[in-house]
């Protein structure tokens, strides 16, 4: 078979390991693929893609980003926010797909999170046979316990936890750790847990100011000299605004770049208690997704590249590969990015931290 293999949306450290194991499990087959590059673009005109045999994959698994290049906006963009869809020009759709049988692939594997995904259903409608792999640093995919990426991601934040307590000691600080995490919060939750945060914000559970600081006046009155608080980017307030890099009507056909509520709630605090509290931000950023993957994230890539090349070979088409109680099942592509995976606040990790003190906001 021909098959082509395409990522999309933000890069995720793993992302290498899942292309090489794709083709390394098939090349031996005598299949051949393509990558596409830039994600969707590459699938539309003017096409960007290149021969991935043995020799292109050679070496790259423990290698961070993509080699195939991706994008997280542009003609493809099928979701705009934790419900929103797009749907995608049927002209672009069908350039897409008439593309695809010009180059002769058989069969599409698309390694995405529910934006891409979302696109990719949107395509298999056409007819066009699809093969899904979940990927996104924020695990929010309801129909796989695990994403890869997320893993790794949860490391850095909490070397970044640890590395920020000693700091804010030295000083007598309150320092806000800012995370990713658009709408669900396991990023901030699990780097929380695993690095000592004193308070942990996650947009599934907002936040009252006025309980923010007496949460940090109790432990300043109790003998405490810092406080280690972690956000996630999407978290809010009771009042319930989005904290936005760039103004919302600019972004109406994108997801919204977040960024800044840590900032926020320092300037907020301040407001309400000036002077009392020595207050500092770190924003960490890209720096999550970036770099070499851990062990767990490379083993669960490697595990979803060999499914997903089984599943296009089986004519497994408009499913996605999962992983469910550690093993492999096929979930429609339509039931996978339906729903979100959300924080909810009686999760095992939620009161495992509040039964150690840990303080959400409210
Ligand atoms: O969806 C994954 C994610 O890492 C989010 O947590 C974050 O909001 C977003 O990507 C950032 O994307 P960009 O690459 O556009 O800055």
């Amino acid at each position: 078979m021909k098959i082509g293999i395409l990522n999309g949306g933000g890069d995720v450290q793993p992302l290498n390991a899942v292309i090489s194991s794709i083709v390394k499990s098939g090349v031996h087959d005598g299949h051949e693929f393509i990558g596409f590059e830039k994600g969707w673009e590459g699938v539309l005109s003017p096409m960007l893609y290149r021969t991935l045999d043995q020799k292109a994959v050679r070496g790259i698994s423990h290698v961070g980003g993509t080699i195939l290049g991706t994008v997280n906006k542009g003609r493809f963009a099928a979701k705009v926010g934790a419900g929103d869809k797009n749907k995608i020009d049927d002209e672009i759709l069908n350039q897409a797909k008439a593309n695809l049988e010009k180059v002769g692939v058989e069969a599409l594997i698309v390694i995405g999170g529910d934006g891409t995904l979302s696109g990719a259903l949107q395509l298999a409608d056409k007819g066009v046979n699809i093969v899904g792999v979940p990927k996104t640093i924020d695990n929010d995919l309801k129909s796989t316990d695990k994403t890869f990426g997320f893993s790794t991601a949860v490391d850095i934040a909490t070397e970044a936890l640890d590395r920020t307590h000693t700091t804010a000691t030295s000083h007598d600080r309150v320092i806000f750790v800012e995370v990713m995490g658009r709408h669900a919060g396991w990023i901030a939750l699990n780097s929380g847990l695993a690095g000592g945060a004193d308070m942990i914000l996650l947009p599934e559970m907002p936040f009252d100011y006025k309980k923010i600081v007496e949460f940090l006046r109790m432990r300043k009155e109790t003998g405490y000299r810092s406080s280690v608080v972690v956000v996630a980017e999407g978290a809010t307030s009771k009042e319930g605004f989005f904290v936005t890099l760039e103004p919302a009507e600019s972004t109406q056909k994108q997801e919204i770049k977040l960024g800044g509520i840590s900032n926020t709630i320092i300037h907020n605090i301040e407001k309400m208690a000036p002077g009392e509290f020595e207050l500092r931000n770190t924003v960490l950023g890209h720096v999550q997704r970036g770099g070499t993957p851990n062990s767990e994230d490379r083993i669960l890539a490697k595990q979803y590249g060999v499914a997903a090349m089984e599943a296009a070979v089986n004519g497994d088409y408009g499913k996605m590969v999962s992983i469910r109680d550690g093993k492999i099942v096929l979930v429609p592509i339509a039931e996978a990015v339906a729903q979100l995976k959300l924080v909810t606040p009686d999760c095992l990790e939620v009161h495992t931290a509040k039964r150690i003190g840990v303080f959400f906001g409210s």
